[in-house]
């Protein structure tokens, strides 16, 4: 199988879970469109992805956490729906889509990315198959990413960082924080999920500590050199709003080294998991190449 297929199956389990997951009516509807909007409008979904894989590599049956892994796409979309608020990055393109607020105007926008954090615990918290005590680690592990231990924080700081002046710690800060937290905990908690040793997890770790940063610095590269169309959110962004980038500090050139930098030490820690880490070979070396 090639990467291209491996990847479209586990996306496939992920979104055919949430699409029956939000078939039931919610009432206001209003609300239940705006998250269904945003939710089944596409996109890599490579948290969830890389949360099977793990659990894959560690040596279970992806299928058996679809809900777990699901929930973190849930908590995804929330962030992007409150990242393209106008009170923060003010974006109007998302996922090739017209953004949720635009759509659904800015209170519904809040509250559909509300609803979908808080509905992402309830679906994480139910799984017959994993032992109680094991899916209260994990949602714990997911809860500190997510908050104000990873993304909130690293959020918050993006957001204070608009026009400052140029700092290498602060920017990674922002993003091991907005970003890097949140990947780092999908890779864990599939990990956790399967109930896998200490060195495994440590492996997980360090993989997904390095994917996570090298993700937002090609995130910043494609925000100069890609174009709207490619990526399905506005190119320029960045520039637009003064964000402190890799690019602004580093250049692009410098920038796509340290993005490599961070994939060759991801390859690194895998190497624990001898000829199984193989999707996780080469999930990491398309995050470099990636151009959306
Ligand atoms: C975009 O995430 C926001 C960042 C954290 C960089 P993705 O690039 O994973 O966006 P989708 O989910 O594929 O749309
Ligand atoms: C956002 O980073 C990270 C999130 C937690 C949503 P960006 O603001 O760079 O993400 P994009 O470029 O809008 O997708
Ligand atoms: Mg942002
Ligand atoms: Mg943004
Ligand atoms: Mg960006």
């Amino acid at each position: 199988m090639d990467l291209k297929t491996y990847l479209k199956e586990k996306k496939a389990l992920v979104e055919d879970f949430v699409t029956g997951y939000f078939k039931e009516p919610i009432a206001p509807e209003i609300l239940h469109e705006s998250m269904k909007y945003s939710i089944l409008a596409g996109g890599k979904r490579i948290r969830p992805v890389l949360c099977l894989a793990a659990y894959e590599t560690c040596g279970g049956d992806g299928e058996a956490i679809v809900p777990q892994a699901a929930a973190i796409e849930l908590i995804h979309t929330y962030s992007l729906i409150h990242d393209d608020l106008p009170a923060m990055d003010d974006d109007d393109l998302r996922r090739g889509k017209p953004t949720n607020h635009v759509v659904y105007g800015e209170a519904m926008a809040i509250l559909a990315g509300d609803g979908l954090l808080t509905e992402a615990f309830r679906m994480f918290s139910k799984n017959d198959k994993i032992a109680p005590e094991i899916l209260l680690r994990a949602l714990r592990e997911l809860s500190s990413a997510a908050g104000l231990y990873g993304m909130v924080a690293g959020q918050a700081m993006d957001i204070i960082a608009e026009g400052k002046a140029h700092d290498k710690e602060l920017l990674e800060f922002i993003h091991r924080n907005k970003t890097a937290a949140l990947l780092k905990a999908s890779v864990r908690i599939g990990g956790v999920l399967y109930n896998a040793g200490e060195a495994a997890i440590s492996a997980l770790t360090g993989y997904g500590e390095a994917i996570g940063l090298a993700f937002q610095i090609v995130d910043d590269i494609l925000d100069v050199t890609g174009t709207t169309e490619e990526l399905g959110k506005p190119r320029g962004s960045d520039e637009d709003k003064n964000k402190m980038t890799y690019p602004a500090l580093y250049g692009v050139e410098h920038s796509r080294a340290l993005a490599k930098e961070q994939i060759d030490r991801a390859l690194q820690s895998v190497e624990f998991f001898g000829p199984k880490a193989l999707w996780f070979n080469e999930i990491a070396k398309y995050l470099l190449k990636r151009s959306n």
